[in-house]
């Protein structure tokens, strides 16, 4: 087909016409950068579902045919092949490393490991029950006080991500142990990336974790599997973040908190909650798609339907396998998978979910996956966080360094009053009609 070049806007009897911007793997976009400045008038676009808001070189999704592919390489490819570690690199440097330069960004992620001794404190402070996703968000932001930010066009902005990477992984480990009563347990230099993250979780000065091969290469394959999705709402975060030149932390710190709602990466830890209700409710799985179809917000069925993929999450596809394969290889039971693999059986079938496109996404069979391998529910986004952080770095990095980026500033509709005289305190009348004060609370 012929490239599009063009594009015509008629608006009343003026017309306007706009340059047609066409990517690598041929998306057309109309560019209206000046269609504010020529016509006065702004586009609408709820959510921004139809709108792109940077041009970037990291994260290929086509929802409709289900295909997602980072730097060129395909998501099957790297899971099957690669480290979490080596897909890290990727992200962020924008190639495979080779041997040297992995052995390289694998010292440099030991080197990064701890955290400073004062910020142990830091951990002391927050309720024993906090949620971790809150801890990891305000530590996110406190690195930005003790560790210097070295700039992206430092030829070793391997330390800075490696850095990141790495303590992000200690910080996690420890805010469980924190929740647990349980003593801190260091990073160790001789384990992998992945088998470290496991060691800090699981072991303990009187009883040391064995590594267990399997769950290692499960955790990589998780992590890969979660390491960037093109402009999603936590990533968009970090880019809005980063347009106004904020640091790196900070960018990442807004990414976690983005990622933290449950329409988001918080829905793996709502799947196993809703999961755990069914279970509650005499396993009563059609109940739960009735709920799901009434159209109300907080009954949909959480792990399922998604913003780009109109089709089978392919990452929904890697996982639902590796439950499988973990599951009948350890011979393990969770009555939390049978009554999965049931609603998605009848929701594929159901006309509600089959009209809209609904399927499974990445979130539905991650949680059964890390049950499996003793990470507990509360810790289920923050795993989701671990392996997202190289594309945010990536993201955060191709913004500050394009000289065209501008900072984010939308623009709205204004639907508010029209312009009102001013009235002085003793002349205001309750403004909301049937308006009652709460009464005041104390001691909040
Ligand atoms: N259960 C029941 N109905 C649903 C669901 C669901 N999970 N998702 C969408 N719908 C319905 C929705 O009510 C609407 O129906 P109608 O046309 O009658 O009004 C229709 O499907 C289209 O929904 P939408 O709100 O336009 O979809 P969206 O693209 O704006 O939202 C979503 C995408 C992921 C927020 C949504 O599907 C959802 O809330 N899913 C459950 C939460 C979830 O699993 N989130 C993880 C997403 S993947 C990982 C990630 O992004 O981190």
């Amino acid at each position: 087909m012929a490239r599009i070049k063009k594009a015509n806007l008629k608006l009343g009897n003026k017309s306007f016409d706009l340059p047609v911007i066409t990517g690598s793997e041929g998306e057309v976009g109309v560019d209206i950068t000046s269609l504010r400045k020529t016509s006065g008038a702004v586009t609408f676009d709820n959510g921004f579902a139809n709108t792109a808001s940077c041009k970037s070189a990291i994260t290929f999704v086509d929802g409709e045919n289900g295909i997602l592919r980072h730097r060129g390489y395909d998501i099957v490819d790297l899971v099957e092949n690669c480290s979490f570690v080596e897909v890290a690199y990727l992200l962020v440097h924008g190639a495979l490393p080779t041997a040297a330069e992995l052995k390289r960004f694998s010292r440099y992620l030991n080197q990064h490991s701890m955290i400073h001794e004062n910020m142990h404190h830091f951990f002391s402070g927050f309720p024993a029950d906090s949620h971790p996703m809150a801890i990891l968000a305000s530590m996110v932001t406190s690195l930005s006080s003790f560790y210097p930010l070295l700039s992206h066009r430092d030829p070793t902005f391997d330390i800075t991500s490696a850095r990141l990477i790495s303590k992000v992984r200690t910080i996690a480990a420890f805010s469980y142990k924190k929740s647990q009563g349980a003593p801190l347990v260091y990073p160790r230099y001789d384990l992998s990336y992945c088998a470290n993250f496991l060691n800090m979780m699981f072991s303990s000065p009187v009883d040391p974790y064995e590594i267990d091969v399997e769950l290692v290469r499960i955790l990589n394959k998780l992590l890969i599997l979660h390491v960037d999705h093109e402009q999603n709402c936590s990533t968009t975060a970090v880019r809005l973040i980063a347009s106004a030149r904020a640091n790196l932390y900070a960018a990442i710190s807004a990414g976690i908190c983005a990622l933290w709602g449950p329409l988001h990466g918080g829905a793996n830890q709502a799947v196993i909650d809703m999961l755990n209700r069914i279970k509650n409710d005499n396993r009563n799985v059609k109940k739960a798609i009735e709920r799901a179809k009434a159209g109300k917000h907080e009954d949909r069925l959480m792990g399922f339907g998604h913003a780009v993929y109109k089709n089978y999450d392919p990452r929904a596809r890697l996982c639902k396998k590796m439950c499988d394969d973990l599951f009948s290889k350890r011979d393990i039971n969770d009555p939390l998978l049978d009554i999965a693999r049931e609603l998605e059986e009848i929701a594929l079938k159901d006309d509600y979910f089959v009209s809209r496109r609904l399927y499974p996404n990445v979130d539905f069979y991650t949680g059964i996956l890390y049950r499996a391998m003793g990470i507990p529910t509360n810790m289920l986004t923050v795993m989701f966080a671990l392996g997202r952080l190289p594309g945010w770095i990536a993201q955060w990095k191709e913004t500050v360094e394009n000289r065209k980026a501008r900072i984010y500033r939308p623009r709205q509709i204004y639907t508010g009053p029209e312009k009102r005289r001013f009235v002085p305190i003793d002349q205001r009348k309750p403004g909301i009609k049937g308006r009652v004060l709460p009464p005041v609370v104390k001691n909040l």
